[in-house]
């Protein structure tokens, strides 16, 4: 963890009060920190710090961590691929964060990607402005992310067919500055950040995959500047009783105050209804991009995710 990012972090665990964190290093590199913690003046909760990695997950979900879905091995080698395919010239992987970074300007000041899994979407973002933080629910996720960085590579396995495991390697690419990247593990129902942070926010492929869409829309809210804040947002919209209660689904039910088609439900609160976003946003372009995840080298899932560009 670069020690430069401890400034802009606040405990997690206060929200809505912002506390600053203090830090302590138990072992550095140069001006990456590898081992210490980061401890809050308020509350007196310590967050690790450990591979060079920051957990900043808020106390009250820290149970739930080790359990989520994305913590296996071919989940990690499915995003892995489904990221950076295209960077070793697997074409079949299709261009989805190429056509998701287009629609982002550049700007300055910091971003953030809030769900980056294993980080494509956050060196993107990072190309356009200051800083950029990838922040994630999944440690294994973002050692892959970091580890990236590190190691100026990445040597991952798909599955081709059956048993038989196919290598993939990808170069870091040179356009792309490690310098302005950041990862961590953190939530998107409570970032450790204080409000008015962010120029630009991207949550992508997240709402239908968290058990309060509600309050990741609201944390996006106070996450975003008042004035002068892109979003981009894009989702498929698979509500499911596995991820989240129905009655917190943002669409895709017949009754309740989010019934009906989750999409628009979503433009409409980042639009101002029901007085969530304070300023809201006006939406600039809405469309669908299709993103594939390759499962072997002769079946792919094919999901159509609806983007919004947003600005303020
Ligand atoms: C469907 S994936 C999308 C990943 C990435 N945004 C993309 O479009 O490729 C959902 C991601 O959300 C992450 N996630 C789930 N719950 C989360 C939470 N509460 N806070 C942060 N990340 C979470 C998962 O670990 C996973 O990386």
């Amino acid at each position: 963890m670069k020690q430069s990012i401890t400034e802009l972090l606040i405990c997690p665990s206060c929200l809505p009060a912002e506390k600053k964190l203090i830090l302590n290093i138990f072992k550095k590199e140069n001006k990456d920190i590898l081992y210490g913690e980061l401890k809050c003046n308020g509350c007196g909760i310590s967050y690790p710090i450990k591979k060079g990695i920051a957990f900043l997950i808020p106390e009250n979900i820290k149970s739930g961590t080790t359990d989520t879905p994305y913590e296996n091995l071919s989940a990690i080698s499915s995003y892995l691929h489904s990221h950076y395919g295209m960077l070793s010239d697997d074409h079949d992987t299709g261009c989805a964060y190429e056509e998701w970074a287009s629609k982002i300007k550049c700007g300055t000041g910091l971003a953030i990607d809030m769900g980056c899994a294993v980080g494509r979407m956050t060196f993107e973002v990072a190309c356009k402005f200051d800083f950029t933080i990838g922040m994630d629910l999944s440690a294994g996720f973002i050692k892959k992310a970091r580890n990236f960085i590190n190691n100026g590579c990445l040597k991952f396995q798909t599955i081709k067919e059956g048993h038989i495991m196919e290598d993939n390697l990808v170069n870091f690419p040179a356009k792309w500055d490690k310098k302005k990247v950041e990862f961590i593990v953190g939530d998107v129902h409570a970032a450790p950040f204080p409000a008015n942070s962010f120029s630009c926010i991207t949550s992508l492929n997240i709402i239908d995959k968290i058990p309060s869409p509600f309050i990741h829309l609201k944390e996006i809210n106070r996450l975003a500047k008042k004035s002068g804040a892109q979003l981009l947002f894009s989702d498929p919209f698979s509500w499911s009783d596995e991820n989240a209660d129905k009655k917190d689904w943002l669409g895709g039910k017949h009754d309740g105050r989010f019934n009906g088609d989750g999409f628009n439900n979503v433009l409409n609160i980042l639009k101002g209804k029901y007085n969530i976003y304070d300023p809201p946003f006006s939406i600039k372009e809405k469309g669908h991009i299709w993103w594939k995840i390759k499962k072997h080298q002769n079946l792919f899932e094919l999901i159509r995710s609806c983007y919004a560009k947003a600005i303020r």
